[in-house]
């Protein structure tokens, strides 16, 4: 147990005390951001005269040791220190001397939590956009080979209207577009450094705070430091852009799962990405979609637990904060790994089109298809509806699709049918028609695989992080 603290205590904090409140066993995480806020405070003390050049080039070399021997296995981060702040300052003070003492200059671990805290919710950020955009390209490849798989569309899980594979993973395309606006939103929302704030109330040392801020890859320096120390909603937006991501990947988990069931029959997932069962030989279990679809529970749990940490603290800083990073940790974990899981699985399966497309001949899609087709010859919708229902509960009874009736059949029931009713209703004129802006039609949704081809290209990753930095200044 070695403490920053301890001139007014008499006594030594109890072992498990001292357990209890150490952060130290998850904050270690945080050792890149924590050293590299050290090294922007360090330069900018000492262009504001406050430590010598002597002592921030010291400070520099020892800080730049110990994030190098920590990487290389040679300098283990123990529970000997309460958390990564502390470990991070004995071992510069043991290393270089009396000039390590001088780094926590101005500065309080409130404030630089709230950094290490805010550069990781920005880094991770950068991390999942990346992720998300590799799967968007995996998405855009199956839309591309998969613009004519007709395959019928649902509500309410019942056969609805035919549609294509490639509208439906538009579907899930677009969800991950909103995700990575989501989260790019968040980076715009952290664009101010707490670095300088203190404990809650400033500082009397001549700090440049827009400097520290700059140099952190900020827009300048938070503006309430009370506010700058207490403030966690980037973690409570973050964890809230997780568990959004989560509820698509469960969406898309559910959907694998039943496509995947003998009775569907509409996928082959890759062995490399299913499990088989200790008792039943013929079983391919999709344990994958299963699994994210259940993870997504915990994703939540940890946003919940967030906000009710967070709901009743007074200012500024409170020990309840220290609640923030495992849940936040795990959550991004959580959502990385799924995610990567969960697109290669995508990646590697197989799509049984003739599956699909029996599967959309079947269940009337194209009732709606034979509705327009009267109401094209002169009938009103609503008359057209009715005739239609009356044609299905026949054809029902027949145990036959609308296609397999005869012209004569179809003239007892309405007399506007001709021999083209064949054609209007067959699943590619079904789908062929359906042309307005995003609707299943080849050539729309070819249009729409182009754009997000463009958005790929001109949107990437780097570019998009860099511009933000520019584009506010
Ligand atoms: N380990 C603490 C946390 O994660 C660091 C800040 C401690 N500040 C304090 N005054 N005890 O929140």
């Amino acid at each position: 147990m070695a403490q920053l603290w301890g001139g007014r205590f008499t006594k030594e904090t109890d072992r498990d005390v001292y357990l209890f409140n150490a952060s130290i066993n998850f904050d270690k995480r945080l050792y890149a951001q924590d050293i590299q806020g050290s090294m922007v405070h360090a330069d900018m003390l000492c262009k504001q005269g406050i430590i010598t050049q002597k002592e921030h080039d010291d400070i520099i070399d020892g800080l730049a040791r110990i994030k190098e021997q920590i990487e290389d296995g040679s300098l283990e981060i123990t529970d000997k220190y309460e958390d990564i702040h502390s470990f991070v300052e004995a071992n510069l003070t043991e290393m270089i001397g009396d000039a390590g003492k001088k780094l926590h200059t101005g500065r309080s671990r409130n404030d630089q939590v709230a950094l290490d805290v805010k550069l990781f919710v920005r880094g991770a950020i950068q991390n999942l956009d990346k992720d998300l955009e590799a799967f968007q390209k995996i998405l855009v490849r199956v839309m591309e080979e998969n613009l004519e798989t007709y395959m019928p569309g649902f509500t309410h899980l019942q056969k609805a209207q035919p549609v294509t594979l490639a509208h439906h993973f538009g579907a899930y395309y677009e969800m991950f577009r909103r995700d990575r606006h989501r989260i790019r939103n968040i980076f715009r929302n952290t664009q101010e450094c707490p670095l300088g704030a203190g404990a809650l109330a400033g500082t009397t040392y001549p700090l440049d705070r827009a400097y520290t801020a700059e140099n952190l890859g900020f827009l300048g320096p938070t503006l309430n430091s009370m506010d700058s120390v207490s403030d966690r909603d980037h973690v409570i937006e973050f964890l809230n852009a997780l568990s959004m991501i989560m509820m698509h990947l469960s969406r898309f988990s559910e959907e694998v799962i039943i496509w995947n069931s003998n009775e569907y029959g509409f996928i082959e997932i890759d062995d490399a990405f299913s499990t088989g069962s200790s008792i039943m030989p013929q079983k391919k279990n999709p344990d994958i979609a299963e699994l994210v679809r259940g993870k997504t529970g915990r994703v939540y749990g940890h946003l919940m637990a967030m906000l009710t940490t967070m709901k009743g603290l007074p200012l500024a800083y409170n020990k309840d904060m220290q609640e923030d990073k495992e849940g936040m940790f795990d959550a991004y974990d959580t959502v990385t790994e799924c995610l990567n899981m969960f697109m290669q699985m995508v990646d590697t399966m197989k799509f049984k089109k003739d599956v699909m497309a029996k599967s959309a001949m079947k269940g009337f899609t194209n009732a709606t298809d034979a509705a327009d087709y009267l109401v094209n010859h002169g009938v009103p919708f609503r008359d057209a509806h009715g005739i239609i229902g009356q044609l299905v509960l026949k054809c029902i009874e027949k145990d036959k699709s609308i296609e397999d009736m005869s012209l004569e059949e179809l003239k007892e029931i309405s007399p506007v049918f001709e021999e083209d009713i064949y054609d209007a209703i067959s699943l590619k004129a079904c789908v062929e028609r359906r042309l307005t802006t995003g609707a299943p039609g080849v050539s729309e949704m070819k249009r729409i695989t182009e754009l997000y081809r463009q958005d790929l290209a001109v949107d990437s990753n780097a570019a998009y992080f860099t511009f933000q930095k520019i584009d506010q200044n």
